[in-house]
């Protein structure tokens, strides 16, 4: 009896990466195959409702099958799509490498920052050569989204080599950089130290142009890093494994999970209540360059 149609806006949404292809605590309520002039999402988009009854939507950013590489997830047609629904506030998830020794495979990173090491061939941007307009991008993630799932870093369940599974979070002055590469290769030892060297936490290849396009929606948006590897720049012991990778990424996929459930129900009400959500809207009217026709 799942609907393939749902009349109540939707105003938060969680997008999944590798690890979290759908939202195993909610019940789904229905089905959207919703269609964008940017295309079709990567995945249908689900609608589930949290403990309290409010619809939350759930879309898998490499399609429910994994059939997009970073490269090729359809962003535009993703944004779009929940942009359509009514959707406010968007947390994703995204499996990383981690730069820092302190960030260790199952941790998962709050994010604050994006250096972009993409090539350029990513469309990230819904306007066009005849309509310039520059989204502000200095912040790239909301700053209350980030504050509000900074608090549930206790929900976080197991361990790894003993030590307890952690949230890292931004201070004042130690920002949490996440470097986007192209892919779909990983780094090489030389530009992964380069990256540890400056500093920056984690790297993936899926934060751009998602969270660029969230911004020009005017949709708050937080990533949510989980942490499955130290990338190549550590004169390591031994080599990873694929079986220790894959470990990693199920346990994140558990601990993501845990976030939905605990941290989605405050999270519409605090969108609901016009606490978060709301500070892109009309942000884009003041970034427009070209004139009125
Ligand atoms: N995603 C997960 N691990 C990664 C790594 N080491 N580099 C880039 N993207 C990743």
């Amino acid at each position: 009896n799942m609907q393939t149609s749902f009349d109540k806006p939707v105003t938060v949404a969680v997008i999944g990466g590798t690890g979290l292809y759908k939202l195993d605590g909610l019940s789904p309520v229905a089905m959207l195959d919703i269609d964008t002039p940017w295309g079709k999402p990567s995945s249908p988009i689900t609608i589930a409702l949290t403990k309290s009854g409010d619809p939350v939507a759930f879309i898998s950013r490499h399609g429910r099958s994994h059939q997009f590489s970073p490269t090729g997830v359809p962003a535009q047609a993703n944004i779009a799509a929940l942009k359509h629904i009514g959707v406010k506030a968007i947390i994703s998830f995204s499996a990383v490498g981690s730069l820092q020794e302190e960030i260790r495979p199952r941790d998962f990173v709050l994010v604050n920052q994006v250096f972009d090491r993409t090539k350029g061939i990513r469309p990230s941007t819904y306007f066009g050569d005849d309509f310039v307009a520059h989204a502000m991008f200095g912040e790239p993630f909301d700053v209350k989204l980030n504050a509000f799932i900074s608090e549930y870093g206790h929900i976080m369940e197991g361990e790894f080599e003993g030590k307890k599974s952690t949230l890292h979070t931004a201070k004042p002055g130690k920002d949490l950089t996440v470097v986007c590469m192209e892919g779909p290769a990983f780094s090489t030892r030389a530009e992964s130290q380069f990256n540890h060297r400056n500093g920056f936490a984690v790297i993936n290849m899926s934060v751009l142009p998602e969270a660029k396009l969230a911004r020009e929606a005017e949709i708050s948006y937080q990533m949510i890093c989980m942490s499955t590897d130290y990338d190549a720049w550590r004169e390591s012991e031994e080599a990873v494994t694929v079986e220790q990778v894959m470990a990693h990424v199920k346990a994140n996929g558990h601990n993501a999970e845990r976030f939905c459930e605990f941290l989605l129900d405050p999270l519409v009400a605090k969108v609901k209540a016009g606490e978060i959500g709301n500070d892109l809207v009309d942000s884009m009217k003041y970034s427009v360059s070209t004139a009125p026709a």
